[in-house]
């Protein structure tokens, strides 16, 4: 994750409105200065032109020079180079621009649906921000959470009181919102509709992550809206068990207690510095009405399905893996040896926590496989091997339930198992890659002004 990113588009800096403070400063602290390097047509860069010179022109004090840029590892990318250009074909060069790019990533504001996020939600409509899925009406909790729940809720309200209802000054550049209204209307007939609250922007607007308030839960999350997908592959409903197989920090975790209100959530992560940060994610994020339902374990993963074999609904494997993004950008020196050394131990742990989790499930259950790097023999090969060996586990469909009605959102590749795409395209086309192929998993990839993932994620059913 880039730090300290700017928050673009903030053109009412300089208006006061009684909002609080955390939110005055996400209005007024930010230069407002759109970065022009990864745009979709040349209509999207007048707009940014035309905003900018706005900017400029009319609060000149606003610029600032541009934060120190952060410097790619050669040897990991000439890496990646080797690899992506056989496994991803053509795609790989737009897909290599935009991870080499940190200001042209985009990143999803997901609402916590414990805390009142009206004003959030204001500030983030009328910067041009919206849904990612279609909404669902808002969730209930079981009656006896009910009244602790409220409790919990009344201590977040107290500050929002105060908002302005009318909120049309704040209005953004009809410009920049048309692309995402358009992708809206077209993902419209196909989405499922889901409680998830995430909010996102055609551009790479950088929301401020929101910081500690004593005694109140935090209102929003920021992600790489990719990483939902897994948690919608997981289908949680309310009085589920659910087991979050490698967990910190947290970030899925909280989306599935978006999704439902399982009966009970065990988030495992055996790392004792990322347990203590997955600890706080809950804590910052769930009313202390849910902490019965939800346990941190520290087990190795491996051994989980041993331990509690077939106990669990669902499973989320969430595989320690090469992490593009992040390899890219934080690999140096002898780290580099070490991380591509490792890289090629990762398939051997990530096949023996898949299998884990399939002994976990209870039969008829499902398990989420999911990594964020594009690298087959993490994804596909990993899945492979382990169908070989677990005849119990089915591999399902996600190309008609997720790829196809989020193609307006995500780039997913067809590539597999080493097989390359002779296309420019990634768009999902029938046809290209057989249903059994289809259905070992599906991966997205950066592209300029989709700039999610990379994700890849399968889903494996335990047969009765
Ligand atoms: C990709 S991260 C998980 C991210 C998390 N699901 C989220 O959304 O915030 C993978 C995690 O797996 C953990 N891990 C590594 N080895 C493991 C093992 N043997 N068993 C379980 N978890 C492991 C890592 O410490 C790391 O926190």
């Amino acid at each position: 994750m880039v730090k300290n990113r700017e928050f673009l588009g903030s053109s009412w800096r300089n208006q006061m409105f009684p909002y609080p403070a955390y939110l005055r400063r996400i209005l007024h602290d930010r230069s407002g200065i759109l970065t022009p390097r990864v745009l979709c047509s040349s209509a999207d860069r007048d707009v940014v032109r035309k905003h900018n010179k706005t900017k400029q022109a009319s609060s000149p004090q606003v610029i600032r020079t541009s934060k120190k840029e952060r410097s790619s590892c050669q040897l990991i990318l000439e890496h990646f180079d080797h690899q992506y250009s056989e496994e991803l074909g053509d795609l790989w060069a737009s897909v290599r621009s935009v991870l080499l790019d940190p200001p042209s990533w985009q990143y999803g504001v997901l609402l916590n649906r414990f805390t009142v996020a009206t004003d959030v939600k204001r500030v983030l409509l009328s910067k041009g921000f919206s849904t990612l899925l279609p909404q669902k009406e808002a969730l209930t909790l079981p009656g006896a959470l009910r009244t602790v729940f409220d409790a919990d809720c009344q201590t977040a309200k107290g500050s929002l009181s105060k908002f302005p209802s009318d909120n049309s000054h704040l209005r953004l550049d009809n410009g920049s919102r048309a692309p995402i209204q358009q992708a809206q209307s077209e993902a419209r007939s196909g989405p499922p509709s889901s409680p998830l609250q995430c909010y996102i922007h055609h551009f790479p607007l950088r929301f401020p992550s929101q910081a500690h308030r004593p005694g109140q839960l935090k209102q929003y999350y920021l992600l790489n809206a990719a990483s939902l997908l897994p948690v919608l592959a997981l289908q949680v409903q309310d009085g589920e068990k659910v087991l979050d197989l490698c967990a910190a920090p947290g970030g899925k975790a909280f989306a599935i207690m978006q999704c439902a209100t399982p009966a009970f959530l065990c988030c495992n992560e055996p790392d004792r510095h990322r347990r203590d940060r997955l600890t706080k994610t809950l804590e910052s994020f769930l009313p202390r009405s849910l902490s019965s339902r939800v346990a941190v374990s520290a087990q190795d993963g491996r051994s989980f399905g041993q331990s509690e074999a077939e106990i669990y609904d669902k499973v989320l494997v969430d595989a320690p893996c090469s992490n593009d993004r992040s390899w890219l950008f934080s690999s140096a020196g002898q780290q580099v040896e070490q991380r591509l050394k490792e890289r090629g131990r990762l398939p051997r742990l990530q096949v023996q926590l898949l299998r884990s989790a399939l002994s976990a499930v209870r039969p008829g259950g499902i398990v989420v496989y999911s990594t964020c790097t594009m690298s087959s023999s993490e994804n596909f090969a990993v899945v492979e091997a382990v169908l070989k060996d677990c005849p119990e586990a089915e591999p399902e469909d996600l190309w008609e339930e997720i790829a196809l009605p989020l193609s307006s959102y995500f780039t997913f590749s067809p590539a597999h198992r080493g097989l390359v795409p002779n296309t420019r395209s990634a768009r999902p086309e029938r046809g290209r890659v057989s249903s059994y192929d289809r259905r070992l998993g599906i991966l997205v990839v950066p592209q300029p002004c989709k700039t999610w993932g990379p994700m890849f994620l399968s889903r494996l059913r335990k047969r009765k």
